[in-house]
């Protein structure tokens, strides 16, 4: 068969002509999806002539076959719409919840990819779609992906789209806070989503003139956070404003988790007791509530949480996520067309450029402690809590 062959990725393999592909967005949602699907979709309908598929809900529609055609009459006003016309879900298909039981679902998956006669399927999606789209790659499905988040923490690419839009959103919440804040003469700590991830803290943090930056690749002390609002005090400018991911720690609840990940064994799971262990070093309450609590004993300032939560994910995209959105979305479609399977499209530089699936798999992508965000935020002055 014509898709096996090329799938097999040889020289000697014999191109395919695609005729139909299917498309679907995983994982949580972000800005700019839609101007992704319209990007894959326009290219492959109008300059390919392709069929384009798209299933519902993420991998759970592939799984239960919930499929609608696009047609280029329902890709009008998506540049500017959030979320995503064809839902979205955390699912994974090898490990479907099926009534109260798990099932690995793979193989009707794959059942699907075939009964639909597509050439290729293009994910939309973050590190953990990566890892689910590598495992249809590896049961030899023509897999593209797309990497979106606003965590900006897919490894492979310089960025995903969808962070600009959080970031913008996050940075123009400490703008209006700091008026409040102001007024009042508080601490305002703002909570910044990023999973374990600081790029969406950082970023925001830095646009917005925060104070204080506070990421999980920087374990903490709150001595230092204490330190840097009530010397601001002394110089009279009597608030403060902290930006916090909702991943970053203290030193020692860092240690902790870390501790407790080290008791786990390397390839089998933890067992009761450690897992328990795991729990109870995994604080109740959010980063920015412990953050607040302590400042707010230790500095004696009044203090308020603000926590941005699913805001940062909603309503249009920013220009350059619609930009970045189409791009990754068109190359997507001339890959496809190249016969180059088993790829994410990344962001390097100013191009967009396949990289094997591998390489974006299961790896995060972290803020290094040598990026120039870093550097430059010190330079003016913030606080980053070492
Ligand atoms: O990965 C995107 C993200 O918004 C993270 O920043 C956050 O930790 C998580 O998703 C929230 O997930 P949910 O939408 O399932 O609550």
């Amino acid at each position: 068969m014509a898709v096996v062959l090329a799938q097999e990725g040889s020289h000697l393999a014999k191109k395919i002509r695609p005729r139909c592909i299917g498309i679907l967005t995983a994982g949580g949602d972000c800005q700019a999806l839609n101007a992704a699907i319209r990007g894959v979709a326009k290219a492959a309908i109008s300059a390919f002539d392709l069929q384009v598929l798209g299933f519902l809900d993420g991998f759970r529609g592939l799984v239960e076959d919930k499929s609608i055609f696009l047609e280029s009459g329902s890709l009008s006003n998506l540049l500017t719409l959030g979320g995503t016309i064809l839902g979205t879900s955390r699912d994974r298909p090898h490990r479907m919840p099926v009534g109260k039981e798990t099932v690995d679902m793979t193989e009707v998956a794959v059942q699907h990819y075939h009964a639909h006669h597509l050439d290729c399927l293009v994910c939309l999606g973050g590190g953990g779609t990566q890892k689910n789209a590598l495992r249809l790659k590896k049961h030899g499905l023509n897999i593209i992906t797309l990497p979106k988040t606003i965590d900006n923490d897919v490894s492979g690419t310089d960025i995903s789209f969808g962070f600009d839009t959080a970031m913008t959103i996050a940075a123009e919440a400490i703008d209006r806070i700091h008026t409040t804040a102001e007024s009042h003469n508080r601490i305002m700590v703002v909570e910044i989503m990023g999973h374990n991830a600081g790029w969406l803290a950082l970023g925001a943090g830095m646009a917005g003139g925060a104070d204080a930056i506070l990421i999980p690749e920087i374990p903490y002390k709150i001595s230092s956070v204490v330190e840097a609002v009530l010397g601001r005090s002394r110089r009279g400018r009597r608030f403060s404003i902290i930006a916090i991911a909702e991943g970053a720690k203290t030193i020692e609840e860092a240690n902790a988790v870390r501790e407790a990940a080290e008791e786990a064994p390397p390839d089998g799971k933890p067992d009761r007791k450690v897992r328990a262990k795991q729990q109870q070093a995994a604080p109740a309450a959010s980063a920015a509530v412990r953050l607040a609590e302590a400042l707010q004993a230790e500095a004696g300032m009044e203090t308020r949480v603000i926590a941005l939560g699913h805001v940062q994910r909603g309503g249009p995209p920013t220009s350059a996520d619609r930009l970045l959105a189409t791009l990754l979305g068109t190359k997507a479609t001339e890959l496809i067309m190249d016969n180059t399977f088993g790829v994410m499209v990344a962001v390097r530089g100013d191009q967009c450029v396949p990289v094997p699936l591998e390489e974006a798999a299961g790896k995060l992508r972290i803020v290094p402690l040598d990026h120039p965000w870093l550097r430059s935020a010190r330079l003016v002055g913030t606080c980053l809590g070492d």
